[in-house]
Protein backbone atom coordinates (compact mmCIF):
# COMPACT_ATOMS: atom_id res chain seq x y z
CA UNK A 1 0.00 0.00 0.00
CA UNK A 2 1.50 3.04 -0.77
CA UNK A 3 0.43 5.53 1.81
CA UNK A 4 -0.39 9.36 0.43
CA UNK A 5 -2.15 12.66 2.13
CA UNK A 6 -3.72 14.75 -0.09
CA UNK A 7 -4.72 17.75 1.46
CA UNK A 8 -7.46 20.16 -0.06
CA UNK A 9 -9.46 17.42 -1.49
CA UNK A 10 -12.84 18.24 -0.38
CA UNK A 11 -12.39 22.13 -3.07
CA UNK A 12 -12.62 22.23 -6.54
CA UNK A 13 -9.24 20.96 -7.97
CA UNK A 14 -8.64 18.64 -5.13
CA UNK A 15 -11.94 16.68 -5.49
CA UNK A 16 -11.24 15.83 -9.00
CA UNK A 17 -7.66 14.83 -8.38
CA UNK A 18 -9.06 12.49 -5.18
CA UNK A 19 -11.32 11.07 -7.62
CA UNK A 20 -9.37 9.94 -10.41
CA UNK A 21 -6.57 8.50 -7.60
CA UNK A 22 -9.01 6.97 -5.46
CA UNK A 23 -10.86 5.36 -8.17
CA UNK A 24 -7.54 4.33 -10.07
CA UNK A 25 -5.06 3.26 -7.70
CA UNK A 26 -6.76 0.93 -5.24
CA UNK A 27 -3.95 -0.23 -3.88
CA UNK A 28 -3.25 3.32 -2.41
CA UNK A 29 -4.13 4.05 1.04
CA UNK A 30 -5.23 7.69 0.73
CA UNK A 31 -5.99 10.51 3.59
CA UNK A 32 -7.48 14.11 2.11
CA UNK A 33 -6.85 16.30 5.51
CA UNK A 34 -9.29 19.33 4.51
CA UNK A 35 -10.34 21.90 6.71
CA UNK A 36 -14.09 22.92 5.51
CA UNK A 37 -13.88 26.48 4.49
CA UNK A 38 -16.42 28.03 2.76
CA UNK A 39 -14.65 26.65 -0.27
CA UNK A 40 -14.58 22.96 0.91
CA UNK A 41 -17.74 20.65 0.58
CA UNK A 42 -17.69 17.28 1.52
CA UNK A 43 -20.39 16.62 -1.02
CA UNK A 44 -17.89 17.45 -3.94
CA UNK A 45 -16.43 13.22 -2.71
CA UNK A 46 -19.65 12.26 -1.57
CA UNK A 47 -19.32 9.63 -4.42
CA UNK A 48 -16.01 8.46 -2.36
CA UNK A 49 -16.78 8.53 1.29
CA UNK A 50 -17.50 4.29 1.19
CA UNK A 51 -14.24 3.38 -0.75
CA UNK A 52 -12.02 1.07 1.47
CA UNK A 53 -8.64 2.95 -0.31
CA UNK A 54 -9.81 6.42 1.62
CA UNK A 55 -9.85 8.35 5.07
CA UNK A 56 -10.94 11.98 5.29
CA UNK A 57 -9.71 13.45 7.81
CA UNK A 58 -11.25 17.20 8.90
CA UNK A 59 -8.43 19.31 10.13
CA UNK A 60 -6.24 22.47 9.56
CA UNK A 61 -3.06 22.04 7.77
CA UNK A 62 -1.60 24.93 10.15
CA UNK A 63 -2.40 22.76 12.88
CA UNK A 64 1.07 21.32 13.70
CA UNK A 65 0.05 19.06 16.50
CA UNK A 66 -2.87 17.42 14.32
CA UNK A 67 -0.60 17.14 11.15
CA UNK A 68 2.37 15.99 13.09
CA UNK A 69 0.03 12.90 14.54
CA UNK A 70 -1.21 12.11 11.27
CA UNK A 71 1.95 11.71 9.40
CA UNK A 72 3.21 9.30 12.28
CA UNK A 73 -0.55 7.50 12.12
CA UNK A 74 -0.69 7.05 8.80
CA UNK A 75 3.06 6.61 7.94
CA UNK A 76 2.99 8.91 4.44
CA UNK A 77 5.26 8.54 1.59
CA UNK A 78 3.85 11.08 -0.49
CA UNK A 79 2.27 14.20 -0.30
CA UNK A 80 0.00 15.72 -3.05
CA UNK A 81 -0.79 19.53 -1.06
CA UNK A 82 -3.60 21.36 -2.70
CA UNK A 83 -5.14 22.84 -0.03
CA UNK A 84 -5.18 26.96 -0.05
CA UNK A 85 -6.91 29.98 0.18
CA UNK A 86 -7.45 30.34 -3.34
CA UNK A 87 -9.27 33.63 -4.49
CA UNK A 88 -7.68 36.76 -5.35
CA UNK A 89 -10.30 38.86 -4.60
CA UNK A 90 -10.61 37.79 -1.09
CA UNK A 91 -6.57 37.87 -0.83
CA UNK A 92 -6.85 41.43 -1.21
CA UNK A 93 -9.51 42.02 1.28
CA UNK A 94 -8.11 39.53 3.95
CA UNK A 95 -4.42 38.56 3.01
CA UNK A 96 -3.74 37.27 6.67
CA UNK A 97 -5.72 34.44 5.93
CA UNK A 98 -3.60 33.94 2.90
CA UNK A 99 -0.17 34.10 5.11
CA UNK A 100 -1.69 31.65 7.76
CA UNK A 101 -2.81 29.05 4.97
CA UNK A 102 -0.52 28.79 1.89
CA UNK A 103 2.74 29.87 3.82
CA UNK A 104 2.77 28.88 7.57
CA UNK A 105 0.28 25.79 5.99
CA UNK A 106 2.70 24.45 3.66
CA UNK A 107 5.92 25.27 5.91
CA UNK A 108 3.98 23.04 8.84
CA UNK A 109 3.46 20.15 6.18
CA UNK A 110 7.22 20.04 5.04
CA UNK A 111 8.11 19.93 8.79
CA UNK A 112 5.73 16.80 9.55
CA UNK A 113 7.41 15.32 6.51
CA UNK A 114 10.44 16.09 7.14
CA UNK A 115 10.56 14.69 11.02
CA UNK A 116 8.86 11.64 9.26
CA UNK A 117 10.77 10.84 6.50
CA UNK A 118 14.00 11.52 8.51
CA UNK A 119 16.92 12.04 6.04
CA UNK A 120 15.22 8.43 4.23
CA UNK A 121 13.85 10.05 1.31
CA UNK A 122 13.83 6.80 -0.87
CA UNK A 123 9.88 6.09 -2.31
CA UNK A 124 9.58 9.69 -0.58
CA UNK A 125 7.71 12.33 -2.45
CA UNK A 126 6.44 16.31 -1.42
CA UNK A 127 4.38 17.09 -4.23
CA UNK A 128 3.28 20.65 -4.28
CA UNK A 129 0.66 22.33 -6.49
CA UNK A 130 1.04 25.58 -7.35
CA UNK A 131 -0.25 28.56 -9.99
CA UNK A 132 0.66 30.02 -12.93
CA UNK A 133 0.08 33.70 -11.24
CA UNK A 134 3.34 33.35 -9.22
CA UNK A 135 4.64 34.39 -12.42
CA UNK A 136 2.88 37.86 -12.54
CA UNK A 137 1.89 39.49 -15.23
CA UNK A 138 2.23 38.69 -19.40
CA UNK A 139 2.23 41.86 -21.72
CA UNK A 140 0.08 41.04 -25.18
CA UNK A 141 3.39 38.76 -26.03
CA UNK A 142 5.35 35.69 -25.01
CA UNK A 143 4.05 32.83 -22.53
CA UNK A 144 5.50 31.59 -18.79
CA UNK A 145 7.95 29.01 -18.87
CA UNK A 146 9.26 26.82 -15.87
CA UNK A 147 12.40 29.33 -16.03
CA UNK A 148 10.06 32.73 -15.65
CA UNK A 149 11.24 34.33 -13.01
CA UNK A 150 9.01 34.89 -10.14
CA UNK A 151 7.03 38.47 -10.08
CA UNK A 152 3.27 37.55 -8.24
CA UNK A 153 1.55 41.04 -8.04
CA UNK A 154 -1.36 40.02 -5.09
CA UNK A 155 -1.46 38.57 -1.55
CA UNK A 156 -2.81 35.13 -3.14
CA UNK A 157 -0.09 34.72 -5.83
CA UNK A 158 2.80 36.32 -4.05
CA UNK A 159 1.59 33.56 -1.02
CA UNK A 160 1.58 31.02 -3.31
CA UNK A 161 5.25 32.29 -4.65
CA UNK A 162 6.46 32.04 -1.07
CA UNK A 163 5.26 28.39 -0.39
CA UNK A 164 6.82 27.38 -3.99
CA UNK A 165 9.52 29.61 -2.49
CA UNK A 166 9.49 26.92 0.83
CA UNK A 167 9.32 24.00 -0.72
CA UNK A 168 12.04 24.21 -3.16
CA UNK A 169 14.55 25.30 -0.19
CA UNK A 170 13.51 22.04 1.59
CA UNK A 171 15.10 19.95 -1.55
CA UNK A 172 18.04 22.60 -1.74
CA UNK A 173 18.95 22.34 2.34
CA UNK A 174 17.32 18.84 2.84
CA UNK A 175 17.69 17.21 -0.27
CA UNK A 176 13.63 16.48 0.37
CA UNK A 177 12.53 14.80 -2.81
CA UNK A 178 9.60 17.40 -4.34
CA UNK A 179 8.23 18.45 -7.57
CA UNK A 180 5.68 21.05 -8.12
CA UNK A 181 3.32 22.12 -10.71
CA UNK A 182 1.90 25.55 -12.06
CA UNK A 183 -1.08 25.82 -13.44
CA UNK A 184 -3.50 28.14 -15.29
CA UNK A 185 -7.08 29.04 -14.81
CA UNK A 186 -9.33 25.77 -14.34
CA UNK A 187 -12.58 25.55 -14.79
CA UNK A 188 -15.37 22.78 -14.50
CA UNK A 189 -17.88 21.31 -11.81
CA UNK A 190 -17.52 21.66 -8.26
CA UNK A 191 -15.95 25.12 -8.76
CA UNK A 192 -16.85 27.82 -5.95
CA UNK A 193 -19.68 30.40 -7.75
CA UNK A 194 -17.07 33.06 -6.80
CA UNK A 195 -14.64 32.68 -9.46
CA UNK A 196 -15.48 34.06 -12.88
CA UNK A 197 -17.10 30.92 -14.68
CA UNK A 198 -19.52 29.66 -12.20
CA UNK A 199 -20.35 32.94 -11.16
CA UNK A 200 -21.58 34.40 -14.48
CA UNK A 201 -23.19 30.60 -14.82
CA UNK A 202 -25.06 31.21 -11.61
CA UNK A 203 -26.12 34.92 -12.24
CA UNK A 204 -27.26 34.42 -15.89
CA UNK A 205 -29.73 31.82 -14.28
CA UNK A 206 -30.94 33.71 -12.30
CA UNK A 207 -31.01 36.63 -14.77
CA UNK A 208 -28.84 38.71 -12.54
CA UNK A 209 -26.05 41.22 -14.20
CA UNK A 210 -22.72 39.75 -15.31
CA UNK A 211 -19.97 41.59 -13.64
CA UNK A 212 -16.82 42.22 -15.69
CA UNK A 213 -13.93 43.97 -14.23
CA UNK A 214 -13.00 46.72 -16.10
CA UNK A 215 -13.34 46.50 -19.59
CA UNK A 216 -12.95 42.97 -20.07
CA UNK A 217 -9.78 42.46 -21.42
CA UNK A 218 -7.90 40.66 -19.28
CA UNK A 219 -6.59 37.39 -20.92
CA UNK A 220 -6.86 33.86 -18.99
CA UNK A 221 -5.17 30.62 -20.39
CA UNK A 222 -8.33 28.20 -19.71
CA UNK A 223 -7.93 24.36 -18.68
CA UNK A 224 -10.20 22.11 -18.45
CA UNK A 225 -10.48 20.68 -14.70
CA UNK A 226 -10.09 16.77 -15.12
CA UNK A 227 -7.38 17.69 -17.49
CA UNK A 228 -5.33 18.96 -15.21
CA UNK A 229 -6.36 16.38 -12.48
CA UNK A 230 -4.60 14.00 -15.40
CA UNK A 231 -1.80 16.23 -15.80
CA UNK A 232 -1.35 15.84 -11.92
CA UNK A 233 -1.67 12.09 -11.94
CA UNK A 234 1.36 11.82 -14.67
CA UNK A 235 3.48 14.76 -12.95
CA UNK A 236 3.00 12.29 -9.89
CA UNK A 237 4.05 9.07 -11.07
CA UNK A 238 6.77 10.04 -13.97
CA UNK A 239 8.14 13.72 -13.22
CA UNK A 240 11.42 14.07 -12.41
CA UNK A 241 12.79 15.05 -8.52
CA UNK A 242 13.36 18.66 -8.09
CA UNK A 243 11.83 19.23 -11.29
CA UNK A 244 8.85 22.39 -11.97
CA UNK A 245 6.23 21.25 -14.33
CA UNK A 246 4.29 24.34 -16.15
CA UNK A 247 0.46 23.46 -16.62
CA UNK A 248 -1.70 25.08 -19.70
CA UNK A 249 -4.71 24.96 -22.11
CA UNK A 250 -3.30 26.77 -25.10
CA UNK A 251 -6.51 28.62 -24.19
CA UNK A 252 -6.48 32.07 -24.35
CA UNK A 253 -9.29 34.09 -23.81
CA UNK A 254 -10.47 37.88 -23.00
CA UNK A 255 -12.82 37.66 -19.81
CA UNK A 256 -15.35 39.25 -22.11
CA UNK A 257 -15.06 37.18 -25.12
CA UNK A 258 -15.31 34.45 -22.61
CA UNK A 259 -18.21 35.53 -21.04
CA UNK A 260 -20.26 36.12 -24.17
CA UNK A 261 -19.60 32.72 -25.86
CA UNK A 262 -21.09 31.16 -22.14
CA UNK A 263 -24.12 33.69 -22.74
CA UNK A 264 -24.44 32.37 -26.63
CA UNK A 265 -24.40 28.09 -24.20
CA UNK A 266 -26.32 29.60 -21.59
CA UNK A 267 -29.28 30.61 -23.97
CA UNK A 268 -29.44 27.35 -25.86
CA UNK A 269 -28.96 25.34 -22.28
CA UNK A 270 -32.32 27.66 -21.45
CA UNK A 271 -34.25 27.80 -24.54
CA UNK A 272 -34.00 31.93 -24.25
CA UNK A 273 -33.91 33.65 -27.44
CA UNK A 274 -29.97 33.79 -28.39
CA UNK A 275 -28.39 37.10 -27.33
CA UNK A 276 -30.86 37.45 -24.37
CA UNK A 277 -27.86 36.82 -21.59
CA UNK A 278 -25.50 39.13 -23.54
CA UNK A 279 -28.07 41.87 -21.91
CA UNK A 280 -26.73 41.06 -18.42
CA UNK A 281 -23.19 41.80 -18.89
CA UNK A 282 -22.19 44.58 -16.90
CA UNK A 283 -18.92 46.88 -16.29
CA UNK A 284 -17.57 46.90 -12.74
CA UNK A 285 -14.68 48.70 -10.98
CA UNK A 286 -11.49 46.82 -11.62
CA UNK A 287 -9.91 44.24 -9.34
CA UNK A 288 -7.08 46.29 -7.52
CA UNK A 289 -3.77 45.65 -9.36
CA UNK A 290 -6.03 43.28 -11.87
CA UNK A 291 -3.10 40.80 -13.88
CA UNK A 292 -3.77 41.53 -17.63
CA UNK A 293 -2.54 38.10 -18.98
CA UNK A 294 -1.36 34.86 -17.99
CA UNK A 295 -0.47 32.45 -20.52
CA UNK A 296 1.15 28.96 -20.58
CA UNK A 297 3.88 27.42 -22.46
CA UNK A 298 2.87 23.66 -21.50
CA UNK A 299 5.60 22.02 -24.02
CA UNK A 300 8.05 20.62 -21.31
CA UNK A 301 5.42 18.32 -19.96
CA UNK A 302 4.00 17.44 -23.12
CA UNK A 303 7.56 16.34 -24.61
CA UNK A 304 8.91 14.57 -21.06
CA UNK A 305 5.93 13.07 -20.02
CA UNK A 306 3.55 13.21 -23.07
CA UNK A 307 0.85 14.87 -21.38
CA UNK A 308 -1.80 17.03 -23.61
CA UNK A 309 -4.84 18.78 -22.46
CA UNK A 310 -7.76 16.11 -24.10
CA UNK A 311 -11.15 18.82 -23.67
CA UNK A 312 -11.47 21.02 -25.89
CA UNK A 313 -12.94 24.80 -24.80
CA UNK A 314 -16.59 24.60 -26.23
CA UNK A 315 -16.83 20.91 -25.22
CA UNK A 316 -15.55 21.84 -21.63
CA UNK A 317 -17.55 24.74 -20.96
CA UNK A 318 -20.81 22.54 -22.25
CA UNK A 319 -20.26 19.93 -19.26
CA UNK A 320 -19.28 22.66 -17.25
CA UNK A 321 -22.94 24.78 -17.86
CA UNK A 322 -24.63 21.04 -17.93
CA UNK A 323 -22.85 20.32 -14.25
CA UNK A 324 -24.10 23.46 -12.84
CA UNK A 325 -27.64 23.35 -14.26
CA UNK A 326 -27.85 19.82 -13.50
CA UNK A 327 -26.57 20.09 -9.70
CA UNK A 328 -28.65 23.01 -8.64
CA UNK A 329 -28.60 21.27 -4.37
CA UNK A 330 -25.14 22.02 -4.39
CA UNK A 331 -25.38 25.29 -6.07
CA UNK A 332 -28.39 26.32 -3.56
CA UNK A 333 -26.39 25.19 -0.63
CA UNK A 334 -23.18 26.44 -1.39
CA UNK A 335 -24.61 29.83 -2.25
CA UNK A 336 -26.80 30.31 1.28
CA UNK A 337 -24.97 31.79 4.17
CA UNK A 338 -21.57 33.21 3.69
CA UNK A 339 -21.55 33.60 0.01
CA UNK A 340 -24.41 36.12 -0.02
CA UNK A 341 -22.56 38.45 2.68
CA UNK A 342 -19.32 38.15 0.24
CA UNK A 343 -21.37 39.07 -2.89
CA UNK A 344 -22.98 42.18 -1.32
CA UNK A 345 -19.64 43.04 -0.06
CA UNK A 346 -18.35 42.73 -3.20
CA UNK A 347 -20.31 43.53 -5.83
CA UNK A 348 -22.09 46.62 -5.89
CA UNK A 349 -24.62 45.73 -8.62
P1 LIG B 1 -10.47 25.78 -3.57
O1 LIG B 1 -10.51 27.08 -2.88
O2 LIG B 1 -11.64 25.34 -4.39
O3 LIG B 1 -10.22 24.61 -2.50
C1 LIG B 1 -9.28 24.73 -1.49
C2 LIG B 1 -9.49 23.59 -0.50
O4 LIG B 1 -8.52 23.71 0.54
C3 LIG B 1 -10.87 23.61 0.19
O5 LIG B 1 -11.40 22.32 0.25
C4 LIG B 1 -10.57 24.16 1.58
O6 LIG B 1 -11.49 23.70 2.55
C5 LIG B 1 -9.17 23.62 1.81
N1 LIG B 1 -8.43 24.43 2.78
C6 LIG B 1 -8.28 25.78 2.79
N2 LIG B 1 -7.55 26.16 3.85
C7 LIG B 1 -7.21 25.02 4.51
C8 LIG B 1 -6.44 24.77 5.68
N3 LIG B 1 -5.90 25.75 6.39
N4 LIG B 1 -6.28 23.49 6.06
C9 LIG B 1 -6.84 22.48 5.35
N5 LIG B 1 -7.59 22.66 4.25
C10 LIG B 1 -7.76 23.93 3.83
O7 LIG B 1 -9.14 25.79 -4.42
P2 LIG B 1 -8.83 25.17 -5.87
O8 LIG B 1 -9.25 26.13 -6.90
O9 LIG B 1 -9.31 23.77 -5.90
O10 LIG B 1 -7.24 25.17 -5.82
C11 LIG B 1 -6.52 24.07 -5.28
C12 LIG B 1 -5.03 24.35 -5.41
O11 LIG B 1 -4.69 24.52 -6.78
C13 LIG B 1 -4.59 25.63 -4.69
O12 LIG B 1 -3.33 25.38 -4.12
C14 LIG B 1 -4.49 26.66 -5.81
O13 LIG B 1 -3.52 27.63 -5.50
C15 LIG B 1 -4.05 25.79 -6.97
N6 LIG B 1 -4.45 26.27 -8.31
C16 LIG B 1 -5.75 26.61 -8.58
C17 LIG B 1 -6.11 27.00 -9.88
C18 LIG B 1 -7.53 27.35 -10.24
O14 LIG B 1 -7.78 27.80 -11.37
N7 LIG B 1 -8.51 27.16 -9.37
C19 LIG B 1 -5.13 27.03 -10.89
C20 LIG B 1 -3.82 26.69 -10.56
C21 LIG B 1 -3.49 26.29 -9.28
O1 LIG C 1 -4.26 31.35 -13.05
C1 LIG C 1 -4.55 30.45 -12.04
C2 LIG C 1 -5.43 31.10 -11.02
O2 LIG C 1 -6.72 31.25 -11.61
C3 LIG C 1 -5.54 30.32 -9.71
O3 LIG C 1 -4.28 30.29 -9.10
C4 LIG C 1 -6.56 30.96 -8.77
O4 LIG C 1 -6.71 30.16 -7.61
C5 LIG C 1 -7.88 31.06 -9.50
O5 LIG C 1 -8.82 31.71 -8.68
C6 LIG C 1 -7.72 31.82 -10.82
O6 LIG C 1 -7.41 33.22 -10.56
P1 LIG C 1 -8.10 34.40 -11.42
O7 LIG C 1 -8.04 35.63 -10.62
O8 LIG C 1 -7.56 34.42 -12.80
O9 LIG C 1 -9.60 33.78 -11.49
P2 LIG C 1 -11.03 34.48 -11.32
O10 LIG C 1 -12.06 33.46 -11.73
O11 LIG C 1 -11.19 35.14 -10.02
O12 LIG C 1 -11.01 35.62 -12.43
C7 LIG C 1 -10.79 35.32 -13.80
C8 LIG C 1 -10.76 36.63 -14.57
O13 LIG C 1 -12.07 37.22 -14.54
C9 LIG C 1 -9.85 37.68 -13.95
O14 LIG C 1 -9.28 38.47 -14.98
C10 LIG C 1 -10.80 38.55 -13.11
C11 LIG C 1 -12.09 38.50 -13.91
N1 LIG C 1 -13.34 38.58 -13.12
C12 LIG C 1 -13.49 37.75 -12.05
C13 LIG C 1 -14.64 37.78 -11.28
C14 LIG C 1 -14.79 36.87 -10.09
C15 LIG C 1 -14.35 39.45 -13.51
O15 LIG C 1 -14.22 40.15 -14.51
N2 LIG C 1 -15.49 39.47 -12.76
C16 LIG C 1 -15.68 38.69 -11.67
O16 LIG C 1 -16.75 38.78 -11.01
Amino acid sequence: MKKILITGAAGFIGSHVLRLFVNNYANYDIVNLDKLTYAGNLENINDLKNMSNYTFVKGDICDKDLVEKLFKKHQFESVIHLAAESHVDRSISNPMEFINTNIIGTVVLLNAAKALWNNNYAGKLFYHISTDEVYGSLGEEGLFTETTSYDPKSPYSAAKASSDHLVRAYHNTYKMPIKISNCSNNYGGNQFPEKLIPLAINNIKNNKKIPIYGKGENIRDWLYVKDHAKAIDVIFHKGNIGETYNIGGKNEWTNIDLIKKLCEIMDTKLKRPLKTSEKLITFVKDRAGHDLRYAIDSSKIEKELNWFPTVTFEEGLEKTVDWYLENTDWLENVISGEYQEYYQKNYEI
